[in-house]
């Protein structure tokens, strides 16, 4: 399966620093042909991202929308607005999210409403460092992805990323990523529960991304994992060359 790699910039970079990122990211990308690159900006530059990826195959997404199309909904941004943009990707329930109250139900109407507009979601699920500690991990995910995938019935047009809580960097370097066998262990367990909710070949043709403190220097351990179908990157993305080194170690 190609390798899918997402930059996640969270809130960073004004739309003019993100116009100066595109123009020298494509200078420096090498096989962007093996794997699918989006890039991720906050809304406020998506417009500008936009322009600046024409003809380029790069692809564009949101980090997060609401599941109306329009409506009373002070401070939103609606699938629609997306897709005018030219957005085929939205990150959905990123902890970053979760943790100021998004809970599943929600996250499962934008997922929902996402796929109805042909917009892919990249939905997140993941343990927390207490729920590790405590032995919760495959509960956590088991009732993220149930939850989440309430009355999706084509599961393969959902990106599912892998993000342990505890290995995002948080802006931090040096943090550490989950270990390759400790990502693949629990990327084979949500293979093996979308098998269980949905069938062997559609479980097969998802693909299940690992975020969590992805950068050059493991990038291409973690990304030549057998379950592992590509990255969710968001401190390494935020330069151009480190993020272009990752998307240059993906496999074919
Ligand atoms: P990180 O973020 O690569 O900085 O750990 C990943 C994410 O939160 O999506």
């Amino acid at each position: 399966m190609k390798k899918l790699i997402a930059a996640n910039w969270k809130m960073n970079k004004t739309a003019g620093e993100s116009a100066l990122f595109i123009g020298e990211f494509k200078k420096i990308i090498k096989n962007e042909k093996n794997a699918d690159v989006v890039i991720c900006p906050p809304f406020t530059a998506l417009s500008a991202v936009s322009g600046e990826l024409k003809g380029s195959g790069i692809k564009l997404g949101a980090q997060n929308m609401h599941f109306e199309d329009f409506g009373a909904f002070t401070g939103e941004i609606s699938p629609l607005m997306l897709k005018e943009l030219g957005c085929q990707y939205a990150i959905l329930g990123h902890s970053d999210r979760r943790e100021i109250g998004e809970k599943d139900g929600l996250i499962n109407k934008k997922v929902i409403s996402a796929l109805k507009k042909g917009i892919v979601p990249i939905l997140c699920i993941g343990e927390t460092h207490e729920q590790r500690i405590k032995d919760e991990t495959q509960d956590v995910l088991e009732s993220q992805l149930t939850g989440c995938l309430k009355g999706v019935e084509n599961i393969s047009n959902v990106v599912v990323a892998y993000e342990p809580v505890w290995a995002i960097s948080k802006g931090n370097p040096s943090q550490k990523a989950a270990t390759k066998e400790d990502a693949e262990e629990a990327h084979l367990f949500i293979r093996k529960l979308l098998e269980g909710m949905y069938n062997e070949e559609a479980a097969k043709k998802t693909r299940i991304i690992y975020g969590g403190s992805m950068k050059p220097e493991n990038a291409k351990e973690l990304l030549a994992m057998p379950n592992i179908d590509g990255g969710l990157v968001g401190n390494a993305s935020l330069n151009p060359k480190s993020f272009a080194e990752i998307v240059n170690s993906a496999n074919k």
